[in-house]
């Protein structure tokens, strides 16, 4: 496998919202199933409430994944915490709170776990979510021994972390095709890497952004075939739903 280190300094598996599969989605229990499945990594989605907390939550809505309804961003923090965000995934785990940014933070430090936190902007939010993440982000991850990548398919709020914080990393989430002017996307954005959507990734794509100086990390793989093959190819990290079956802790069947 090629000598990928330098430019992805995180680990090669992370699990996708959480352990959000198994477990409900960017909540603490996912976070937990995850760890406990050996991951040190994981991608979670951050949108804001309508008192400016940063809260975990991957639809706009709250219909899905709680008991709730109608727009996350127009509740305040309180309004939500009240909410079941467990009971839609299963009964062993009704009751499960909202995570919020600061949760987060403090259980994935305390743990040695590095974050992915995908900027998922209620629409029309997207700079002062951008901004306010970034922002928080540097505060929560204060002294961390990596600090958390930042990677949005929102390319407002990738500008605003930009502006913000410009020191923190930053990925370019791709969600289809490749467009033709990715590099110079990346480059205004000033983003040390790319994330892409599995179903479009190709060797070629991968040498090409690896040729660029950056870094590739794949979505959502989660078949450990694919995975082999897209490492072997030179991607730097997947990010998988099949916490189990793709496991760091059972290394025969994955590095
Ligand atoms: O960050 C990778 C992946 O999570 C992007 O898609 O819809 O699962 O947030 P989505
Ligand atoms: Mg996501």
């Amino acid at each position: 496998m090629p000598n990928t280190r330098q430019k992805w300094p995180y680990p090669t598996w992370i699990a996708h919202r959480g352990a959000g599969r198994l477990a409900p989605e960017n909540t603490l229990a996912a976070f937990r199933l995850g760890a406990a499945h050996g991951f040190h990594m994981m991608e979670y989605d951050v949108k804001l409430t309508a008192d400016d907390v940063p809260i975990l939550l991957h639809d706009d809505t709250l219909e899905r994944t709680s008991s709730g309804q109608g727009r996350a961003a127009d509740f305040r923090y309180a309004e939500l915490a009240r909410h079941d965000f467990g009971s839609w995934h299963s009964p062993a785990y009704a009751g499960e709170p909202v995570a919020t940014l600061y949760s987060i933070a403090a259980y994935t430090r305390a743990n040695s776990i590095h974050s992915n936190i995908e900027i998922k902007p209620t629409p029309g939010m997207e700079t002062h979510t951008g901004e306010r993440i970034a922002q928080l982000a540097q505060q929560l991850w204060v002294g961390a021994e990596l600090p958390p990548l930042l990677s949005s398919f929102s390319e407002k709020a990738l500008a605003a972390a930009r502006d913000a914080v410009p020191e923190l990393p930053r990925a370019l989430l791709i969600e289809e095709e490749l467009p033709p002017d990715w590099r110079d996307r990346a480059l205004w954005l000033r983003c040390s890497g790319l994330n892409l959507n599995d179903r479009y990734t190709t060797p070629e794509i991968i040498q090409q952004i690896r040729d660029a100086g950056l870094s590739v990390a794949v979505w959502t793989v989660n078949d450990v075939a694919r995975a082999r093959q897209l490492l072997g190819w030179g991607c730097h990290a997947v990010i998988t739903d099949e916490v189990q079956a793709m496991s760091p802790a059972k290394p025969a069947d994955c590095n």
